[in-house]
């Protein structure tokens, strides 16, 4: 088994694409630690997976940080795998209607939770010369994002942070990894797509087929997809790639499209 007995700390895996991730992870033979802020949903999980360590907390914040790896070290020694998975959409509109704390928000949980879990995980990490960090960034940390301009501007320093940290810490044998979702099918993309609609006076149909229309292969992503390339990243078959932005997204290079978010809006069926 590629992650037999490895010890994989996943955070923000109560739900969503790191409940795929901590799940493929478990399935592959590893020890799984899932740190949420979602405390009954922590417990459903535990339910399900006694075998799952799980700690209650808000990855943003440093006292919480130092809590979930005291318990990870005390549970397993050290760390082989960080998945640094914790983020939030933010808020929703054109920037001059961000608010300062909810653009702080947005990113404190995309952000400053990947730098601290990094920075706790790193010594763990150098003194046994191995380890993987693998970030979950977006498509937006790429390409921009009109109305969500706080989210892609947090994962775009996501992504100057794994290139940067890739660069400090391959010396040590530590790869560090950037994961771009595109589109997930799931809860929060629903959100989005109200909130998007809502703000927009479109259609969520409307909204989802812009979407669509942006991504070469017409589709979404499964929870699934992403989980398979992190398994991958933390694999001995990726044991040379590092500094890497990994898109699963099928191809979302008719970006333009988005361009419909903003104005006027464009006709959603047309090719
Ligand atoms: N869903 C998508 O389409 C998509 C696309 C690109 C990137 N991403 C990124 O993938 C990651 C996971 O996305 P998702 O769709 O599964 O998210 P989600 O909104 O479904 O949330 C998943 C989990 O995050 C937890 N969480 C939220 N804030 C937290 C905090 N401060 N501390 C600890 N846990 C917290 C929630 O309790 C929940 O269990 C995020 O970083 C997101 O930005 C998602």
């Amino acid at each position: 088994m590629r992650a037999d007995r490895k010890s994989v700390l996943v955070t923000a895996g109560a739900s969503g694409i790191g409940a795929f991730i901590a799940a493929a992870f478990h399935r592959d033979g590893a020890r799984v630690h899932v740190a949420d802020i979602d405390g009954p949903a922590l417990d459903r999980m535990k339910s399900e997976n006694p075998e799952y360590l799980t700690t209650r907390a808000d990855v943003s914040e440093y006292a919480e940080v130092k809590r979930v790896f005291r318990s990870h070290f005390g549970q397993y020694g050290g760390m082989d795998v960080l998945v640094n998975c914790a983020g939030i959409a933010g808020p929703t509109g054109v920037l001059e209607t961000v608010r300062l704390e909810d653009w702080r928000r947005c990113l404190a949980v995309n952000l400053d939770a990947t730098f601290l879990c990094a920075q706790k995980a790193i010594p763990s990490m150098k003194s046994r010369h191995s380890g993987r960090i693998i970030n979950i960034a977006s498509t937006a940390g790429w390409h921009g994002y009109p109305l969500r301009a706080p989210y892609s501007a947090a994962k775009w320093a996501v992504i100057g942070l794994t290139k940067s940290l890739a660069m400090e810490l391959g010396q040590y044998g530590i790869t560090v990894n950037a994961i771009c979702p595109g589109s997930v099918e799931g809860a929060r993309m629903d959100r989005v797509i109200a909130a998007e609609a809502q703000e927009k006076g479109i259609s969520e149909d409307e909204v989802r087929a812009i979407y669509t229309r942006g991504c070469s292969m017409r589709t979404f992503m499964s929870g699934q997809d992403i989980a398979d390339m992190a398994i991958f990243l933390a694999s001995d078959q990726a044991s040379r790639v590092s500094g890497q932005v990994m898109n699963v997204d099928g191809h979302l290079e008719n970006i333009a499209t988005m361009d419909d978010l903003v104005s006027p809006v464009g006709n959603p069926s047309a090719p």
